[in-house]
């Protein structure tokens, strides 16, 4: 029997993801390759939204997949693609838009909130239509379940809308109408110096980010600074002690052990000895991790190859829902 089918993605935004994005997101898709029939998409088209360079949106969608690789998203179980490579994408998200009201787009948060951020000048078509398209990416597929962060919840909603419209209007099957996959377990990052705000491509300083292509000394440095409080005692309580327990969130995140086990073990010790051996375990992850990385980005013609391979499977998946919709739309 086939097993569910899942699809997620990440924009090709920023020269290397960060920690808050492995933690939250990446080793989750990693886990759900055991079970699933999962899609794992570089969606660079949502990146021409705010208008990159082409020859850095180019560079970052290396990056990006390179960063999927080694952090264990398998080509030989799991569909790895660039966005762009499935035409299907862009043509789904056209029939799609057709049928999404403009009042219904028109409350969308994240468009709100980003257009309010560019300005009337800045902000593109492309920015207001981006959940039709990520409609698209997930329906292509006949997407039973989506792993998503809380931000990506209205649009979510938007796609099951829009997939329930459709088997409305063209006949009951023309859609499948996907789930939310939200994992509880999945650590929730934030800013190492403001530790009630998420830890985000977008912070204001890059001190209080992890990214994972960053210089290891300099990752140390930015833990041994971290922002805490003013007490203490080394205890979980996010409520009162943001930085602390985001710090034991980390730590526990990348061994594997209870942040119990964690608390117990530095009883009596200060926030320095934490900081330190913290420090020490990111550097343990991020090494290898960066070696690998290097290691896909010196093989271009490999990477091509595992990229070109992903888009003719992905392709082939796709094409089977794209013709049913034009079919049934009189196209
Ligand atoms: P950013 O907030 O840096 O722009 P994205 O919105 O591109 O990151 O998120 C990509 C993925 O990483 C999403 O699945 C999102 O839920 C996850 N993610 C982003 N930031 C964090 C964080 N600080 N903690 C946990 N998961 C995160
Ligand atoms: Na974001």
């Amino acid at each position: 029997p086939q097993r569910p089918r899942i699809f997620s993605g990440m924009q090709p935004t920023s020269d290397s993801l960060h920690l808050g994005n492995y933690l939250g997101a990446l080793t989750q898709w990693v886990a759900l390759q055991e079970s699933y029939d999962a899609l794992y998409c570089v969606v660079d088209l949502h990146a021409l939204t705010v208008g990159p360079d082409p020859a850095v949106l180019r560079e970052r969608t290396r990056r990006t997949a390179a960063q999927y690789l080694a952090a264990g998203v398998d080509p030989a179980r799991s569909i790895l693609f660039v966005q762009s490579h499935v035409a299907a994408h862009s043509e789904l998200a056209w029939l799609l838009s057709c049928q999404t009201g403009f009042g219904e787009a028109s409350r969308m948060t994240q468009f709100k909130d980003k257009s309010t951020r560019y300005g009337q000048e800045g902000t593109t078509v492309g920015l207001f239509t981006y959940p039709v398209l990520m409609a698209a990416d997930i329906l292509l597929y006949d997407t039973a379940l989506v792993p998503v962060g809380e931000d990506q919840r209205q649009h979510l909603e938007l796609t099951r809308d829009l997939a329930q419209r459709l088997n409305a209007r063209f006949g009951a099957g023309t859609a499948v109408v996907p789930e939310a996959h939200i994992v509880k377990a999945t650590a929730k990052i934030y800013d190492l110096q403001e530790p009630t705000a998420k830890m985000s491509k977008s912070a204001a300083s890059p001190n209080g980010i992890i990214e994972l292509l960053d210089d290891p000394k300099v990752v140390a440095k930015r833990i041994r600074s971290a922002v805490t409080d003013a007490e203490r005692e080394i205890r979980y309580d996010p409520e009162a002690k943001p930085g602390i327990a985001n710090l034991l969130t980390i730590y526990s995140a990348l061994t594997g052990r209870d942040v119990l086990a964690i608390e117990a073990e530095y009883q009596g010790k200060g926030y320095g000895d934490l900081k330190k051996d913290l420090a020490d375990v990111v550097v343990d992850f991020l090494t290898p991790f960066q070696e690998r990385v290097h290691g896909y980005l010196a093989d271009p013609a490999s990477l091509d190859d595992v990229l070109a391979d992903g888009a003719e499977r992905a392709q082939e998946l796709a094409s089977g829902m794209l013709d049913r919709v034009y079919d049934r739309m009189g196209l």
